[in-house]
């Protein structure tokens, strides 16, 4: 895949493919993700607003770790779907003496300016990852369940395996997309459930909006081993009543009321065959509830990591 990376003596040049745009009801997709049903999320100022907010929130939720895997000195980092880079910069300023890659099939949003050691490529994760096997110390996949195809995840898993150095480790960050509420006040009624089954109706044969919650499995199934996972809750507003959760919950509001715009959409519209204005009107209504501090309203967010092996034998 061609790729563009200024580190590099001879860059290649970045194929137009992936620069060229789309915009849709008043927002930019990128031309390629779109057609190959790829990634149907925009790639406008106002996704790359939003996921500096969502970064932000899971700063909070992580301590501030970016890497919760056990691992002292990695000398190589993949961050597969980097998004606008926010996690691949800083893992590269903590670490610079390591190699940090990134690669993603949208390269416009990152950083103009990066450290020597961060590295961004563009590539499609549903293809066979492009790396030798055994390479890096760490892979990091965080929030590309939008992006990869449906029947696609075994063999994501097992490849992210494959180029993992012996001892290696991988850490994975997947929403689960049906809202939660744990009081009983949401309902089938509501706009905010609704917006949550018709969002999985409307990737139905394409995407897996639950491989959140199959992670563990996906991983060991995969050859991982000290897989780990935990469910955190992620507010859709300040509700929570602890000071830290509320923090989250504060800083989740802004990330929430864009996503639930921005995710659905074209999906709606375009898959579901939603009017625009049934589909805006629906999601109006679903921004007010998550709003609404008496649903305590949650998405789950899981978090998994793995190692593998150090003595077997890859047949890769
Ligand atoms: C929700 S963003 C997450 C970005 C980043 N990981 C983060 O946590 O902020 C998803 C990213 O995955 C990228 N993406 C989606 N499908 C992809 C695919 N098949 N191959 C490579 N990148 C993909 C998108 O372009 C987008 O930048």
């Amino acid at each position: 895949m061609p790729y563009d990376s200024s580190h590099e003596p001879e860059t290649i040049e970045l194929d137009q493919t992936f620069l060229e745009t789309v915009v849709y009801l008043d927002r930019t997709y990128q031309s390629y993700a779109i057609n190959n049903l790829t990634y149907l999320v925009p790639i406008d100022e106002e996704e790359v607003e939003r996921l500096h907010i969502m970064h932000n929130v899971l700063f909070r939720i992580f301590d501030g770790r970016l890497i919760f895997a056990p691992i002292h000195r990695p000398r190589r980092i993949l961050d597969c779907g980097y998004g606008t880079a926010s996690w691949a910069m800083e893992v590269a300023q903590l670490h610079p003496r390591c190699e940090v890659i990134g690669i993603d099939i949208n390269p416009t949003m990152g950083p103009e300016e990066m450290p020597a050691n961060l590295y961004l490529q563009v590539d499609d994760l549903n293809r066979r990852l492009s790396f030798d096997s055994h390479h890096f110390d760490l892979v990091n996949s965080w929030l590309i369940a939008q992006g990869i195809h449906v029947n696609r995840w075994t063999q994501y898993v097992r490849d992210l395996l494959r180029v993992i150095r012996p001892g290696g480790w991988c850490q994975m960050v997947e929403i689960y997309f049906n809202v939660q509420s744990d009081n009983g006040s949401l309902t089938p009624d509501h706009a905010l459930y609704q917006w949550s089954a018709k969002y999985l109706e409307s990737m139905n044969g394409l995407k897996d909006l639950r491989a959140a919650t199959r992670l563990p499995n996906l991983m060991r199934d995969a050859g991982f081993v000290d897989v780990e996972s935990r469910m955190i809750s992620l507010p859709t507003c300040a509700w929570p009543s602890n000071a830290r959760d509320k923090e989250i919950g504060a800083a989740n509001r802004d990330n929430v009321q864009r996503m639930l715009y921005s995710f659905a959409i074209f999906p709606f519209t375009e898959r579901l065959g939603m009017t625009s204005q049934d589909a805006h009107h629906l999601i109006d209504q679903a921004c007010a509830e998550a709003d609404n501090l008496t649903f305590k309203a949650y998405f789950p967010l899981y978090v998994c990591i793995g190692r593998k092996p150090r003595s077997r034998r890859w047949g890769f």
